[in-house]
């Protein structure tokens, strides 16, 4: 059997010369910087953060970021050298259907499905959370916890809006499903989101983070950061959902750091979307590594600083109790008297930031499983396009459903996880993927060349492994559970109808929605 048939390079590049006929290439590398920080700032630094630091790692949650970004970074040059090697929409799936086979491309199409589509649903009940947030802030109401929350989760604060609700359990996540219905809508209408606007939440976005940074350096109570890691001798935190043990667990230390890591890995997810914009720049051989490597180093810094910033604010032991949900805003509002504002303007800002990342992980899955499609490994609905619009709305719409299955009934914490270890995952086979590359085929042109390739990417794939393996033993058993579907799938349907393997062109060439250029 055929398992590691490549599509040649050839028709991947014919594919994007005719797609030079519509699609406009209006991209620079400012904008593609855009791209990639709009893709990245979310949930993970306004939401993570507090979570890592009070699980797992403590003030040293700014350590975590650094080994995360590490890992990003090394993965980043591999997928720079992809990205300027087959400048060509698909991302990681298209790169390896081009060089490593069908079967590689298969596993890492199908595990971006837990990046982008689960990633979807993690920043939409971060939406949430800040929604209810938001309408407490401006109209001194909220959609009681039951309806904004998963069946997985009771109320436990005494204070702040659920204090009333004591004790309740959540039902469905109501918010977290309209704002994927919402964006779902814009998604099909086609509705151009054109650079500009982009643009523009990127200034607010990174406005925001600036000003808390800012601002909030003079708050910082020294005594917070005392320890800097969370000691195996720590007191336990009682919540009403239970007791965290820090000191007979491995939540602490240099373990809990990585840990850490392994969770606000999430925060640097989104990089890689810049590859999916390939046949929207417009020198995309010299411009994509740009676009990926300075948005990674500039959301780096900014994360190192406003975690420390945050854990400074309020100890880390109050995010796992009354600052576990908004906790931006509810670290503002405990120390920063006066900057009642800034509450507020982080809530709406978080609200505009939040629905950009879910767009472009929407839009970034549906694209991945619309060219899986048209070469027939997956079901032709896929590649499906609405007649007026051009847009594969019947994919749009099942990936609602799916992800609004996952928000609306299970926390973040175990989505947000299978996430990060699916994303890391694919980060490990695109670095294994350039080693390999670079031995068998040495003679492609590489107008980005990954610098000492035989260290950067064995390490590279090492740190990403070590990240997984701390995600610890459900979550491997979840990866294995939907790459064994995935695998079923692959052998039951995608070896029939295979284009490639069968000798067929692929069905449509040209990326849906050709405007789109977010
Ligand atoms: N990096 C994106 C976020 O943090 C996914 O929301």
């Amino acid at each position: 059997m055929k398992l590691f048939i490549r599509k040649p390079l050839a028709q991947l590049m014919a594919a994007s010369k005719e797609g030079e006929k519509t699609l406009k290439r209006t991209l620079g590398v400012g904008s593609l910087i855009a791209l990639g920080i709009g893709a990245i700032i979310g949930a993970g630094i306004f939401v993570r953060t507090a979570a890592a630091a009070g699980e797992h790692a403590g003030p040293a949650v700014t350590i975590s970021f650094l080994i995360a970004a590490a890992g990003c970074a090394l993965a980043g040059l591999c997928y720079a050298e992809f990205a300027s090697m087959i400048p060509i929409a698909g991302s990681a799936y298209t790169y390896s259907y081009a060089t490593m086979g069908e079967f590689i491309a298969w596993i890492i199409g199908w595990d971006l499905v837990l990046e982008y589509a689960l990633g979807a649903a993690t920043v939409a009940i971060g939406w949430s959370q800040y929604f209810n947030t938001f309408l407490e802030t401006f109209f001194n109401v909220h959609i009681p916890f039951a309806l904004s929350h998963s069946p997985f989760e009771v109320s436990t604060t005494t204070t702040g809006m659920y204090a009333a609700e004591l004790g309740t359990r959540g039902i469905i996540n109501l918010p977290a499903i309209f704002i994927l219905l919402m964006l779902t809508l814009l998604l099909i209408k086609g509705t151009a989101e054109s650079a500009a606007v982009n643009n523009v939440i990127v200034i607010i976005k990174v406005a925001i983070v600036l000003m808390i940074i800012g601002l909030g350096w003079s708050f910082i109570n020294p005594a917070n950061h005392v320890p800097y890691m969370i000691p195996a001798n720590a007191p336990d935190v009682k919540t009403n959902t239970g007791v965290v043990h820090f000191s007979d667990t491995f939540n602490h230390g240099w373990l809990g750091v990585l840990r850490g890591a392994s969770v606000v890995f999430f925060a640097f997810i989104g990089f890689d979307a810049v590859s999916t914009a390939a046949q929207e720049a417009k020198n995309p051989q010299k411009d994509m590594p740009k676009g990926i490597l300075i948005s990674l180093v500039f959301c780096t810094i900014l994360y190192i600083l406003f975690s420390h910033v945050l854990t400074g604010l309020v100890s880390y032991r109050e995010f796992l109790v009354q600052g576990k949900e908004a906790s931006v805003t509810y670290a503002i509002q405990a120390v920063m008297h006066g900057y009642g504002w800034l509450a507020k303007l982080v809530t709406i800002a978080i609200l505009a930031g939040f629905s950009s990342v879910i767009l472009v992980m929407l839009l970034g899955q549906t694209r991945v499983f619309y060219t899986m499609s048209t070469d027939g490994l997956i079901w032709p609905i896929f590649s499906k396009l609405h007649p007026k619009f051009r847009t594969p709305y019947k994919s749009q719409w099942f990936f609602f459903v799916m992800v609004s299955l996952f928000a609306g009934f299970i926390p973040d914490s175990i989505v947000g996880d299978m996430v990060s270890i699916g994303t890391l995952f694919a980060f490990v086979l695109v670095c294994v993927g350039i080693f390999i590359l670079r031995r068998t085929d040495p003679g492609i042109t590489r107008p980005f060349s990954t610098p000492i390739y035989w260290l950067v990417c064995p390490a590279g794939a090492i740190i990403c492994l070590f990240m997984m393996a701390s995600e610890g033993l459900e979550n491997w058993l979840r990866l294995f559970i939907w790459m064994g579907f995935g695998i079923i799938i692959y052998f039951t349907y995608s070896v029939k109808h295979s284009h490639v393997r069968h000798g067929k062109p692929a069905d449509a060439i040209d990326p849906p929605n050709p405007k789109f250029v977010e």
